[in-house]
């Protein structure tokens, strides 16, 4: 089989092909193979030029297999990737690989390029790997990038919106998905630095993959932070480039999150220790299950969930308010920590330390949103879910409330300071109907969102037939 090196051909035609492939969407490279895979499929007596060269990106993304650009960062599970790479392929991904500087202290180029039956991207600035591909059609033709492994360095990099390299520049000028296997020492790992990459990362929408607990390539050391193995990374990967249908497209789904805040005076208010990242991440699982959302958050120091609308209020009547704007809905879920009091008449100016000692604060009850909502006559949703925070007697103090507030499940948590749930990003719930409690192993509080969106589906999908 001849080979055919794009570089080698006179500038007139590159200049030519250049064109073409701007105007079609794909690479040189692409452009040349479907140019071959054309003239192949013509009868003979037709020419070459009229056939699919006109072809739309986007339909050819639909009938090529589909492609996955791996980058490799720079770190000792590099190693991994040339695994990575051979059951992608196996699979039948079209793979193309990026490799960072420091990735190549790990594995050659050339065993990469062996393994993926194409050289790997390595510079930026590489002439050749511009003319033939480009960073922007690296970056835009494929149908997931996968960064594996996914070094602190990298993921700092890219929370931030770094590109001084190839594999940030990809990065940052994709419109693909991005799926990242972290892989690092447990302390870098564990990192305060780390921690808000990670959640900045989560907040753009960018999926991860591990890191898994165990043993680390340094002597001695054990913990979070080895790479997922390659067989999940691939399982993550077919999950991602399988089509499914959404199943909460066309549904509307309120989520409230996080506290409120009561105001005393001006400066000072009644609030409780509810971090809103139970709510935040029902309202992302459920935008991501394709529904219309939402969220309605009390003041909350995490980042902002994407694709949704987020309405923010302070106190439970600005909330409830809020809920009642927002309906119509088919799902409301009730995972804000709502104040239960408020201070009668809150000071309109700040409250001075006077002779007459400590003031007296009376406090009157917030309205029940839950209660309201689960309550109504009209435009009730179909399903109206609310949380249960309990120190004690979870499940009984859970049932009761459902039966007191009139919604349809309960979803029961201990908050109780031991739990760590308040603030903590795990979580134990049950989940109470009026005819079962379903207690669910402790999970990341992402896994209690997705676990609890699958569930409504279901639900939905059930009173639909
Ligand atoms: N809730 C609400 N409006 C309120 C109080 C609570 O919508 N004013 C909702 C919460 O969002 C949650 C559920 O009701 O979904 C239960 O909240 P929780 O604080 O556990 O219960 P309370 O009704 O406040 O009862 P208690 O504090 O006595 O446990």
């Amino acid at each position: 089989m001849a080979s055919l090196t794009i570089r080698k051909l006179d500038e007139a035609l590159k200049q030519q092909l250049r064109l073409r492939a701007a105007a079609n969407g794909r690479s040189v490279e692409d452009e040349v193979r479907t140019i071959l895979r054309a003239s192949a499929t013509v009868e003979p007596t037709q020419g070459i030029a009229s056939r699919s060269l006109d072809a739309d990106p986007a339909r050819d993304r639909e009938t090529r297999p589909k492609r996955v650009l791996l980058i490799i960062g720079g770190g000792i599970a590099a190693y991994k990737s040339l695994d990575l790479i051979r059951r992608l392929r196996e699979r039948g991904y079209d793979t193309r690989v990026v490799m960072t500087k420091a990735a190549q202290q790990f594995v050659t180029p050339l065993s990469v390029g062996a393994v993926a039956g194409e050289h790997a991207h390595l510079d930026l600035f590489d002439p050749a790997t511009e003319f033939d591909v480009g960073h922007i059609r690296l970056a835009r033709d494929c149908d997931l990038i996968v960064v594996a492994p996914a070094t602190a360095d990298l993921m700092a990099k890219l929370a931030q919106g770094h590109a001084d390299d190839l594999a940030t520049a990809v990065l940052l000028a994709t419109d693909r998905p991005i799926l990242l296997a972290p892989a690092m020492n447990p302390l870098m790992w564990a990192n305060a630095a780390t921690r808000r990459n990670v959640a900045q990362l989560r907040a753009d929408g960018i999926a991860l993959i591990g890191p898994n607990a165990g043993e680390m390539a340094e002597a001695r050391e054990a913990g979070i932070g080895r790479m997922a193995e390659p067989l999940e990374i691939v399982a993550a990967v077919t999950t991602r480039l399988t089509p499914r249908a959404q199943p909460l497209t066309g549904t509307h789904v309120i989520v409230t999150s996080g506290p409120t805040h009561e105001p005393i005076d001006p400066v000072r208010y009644i609030a409780n220790r509810s971090s809103g990242k139970q709510g935040h991440a029902i309202a992302a699982a459920a935008a991501q299950a394709g529904a219309k959302v939402t969220l309605i958050s009390g003041p909350v120091t995490i980042p902002d969930p994407p694709h949704m609308t987020i309405i923010r209020v302070e106190s439970a009547r600005e909330m409830r308010d809020a809920v009642e704007r927002a309906l119509p809905a088919d799902v409301a879920i009730f995972a804000a920590a709502v104040a239960d009091w408020r201070v009668a008449s809150a000071g309109v100016q700040k409250i001075k330390k006077g002779i007459a000692g400590a003031p007296q604060l009376a406090l009157v009850e917030n309205p029940d949103i839950l209660a309201t909502v689960a309550q109504r006559i009209n435009g009730r949703p179909q399903l109206v879910i609310g949380f249960a925070a309990e120190t004690e007697n979870v499940v009984a103090n859970a049932q009761a409330k459902l039966a007191r507030k009139h919604c349809d499940w309960i979803v029961a948590n201990d908050v109780s300071a031991e739990s760590g749930v308040m603030g903590g990003d795990s979580n134990t719930v049950h989940v109470v109907t009026n005819d079962a409690v379903d207690s669910w192993p402790p999970a990341s509080k992402d896994e209690v969102a997705r676990r609890l969106i699958a569930r409504i589906a279901d639900a939905l999908a059930a009173q639909e037939e």
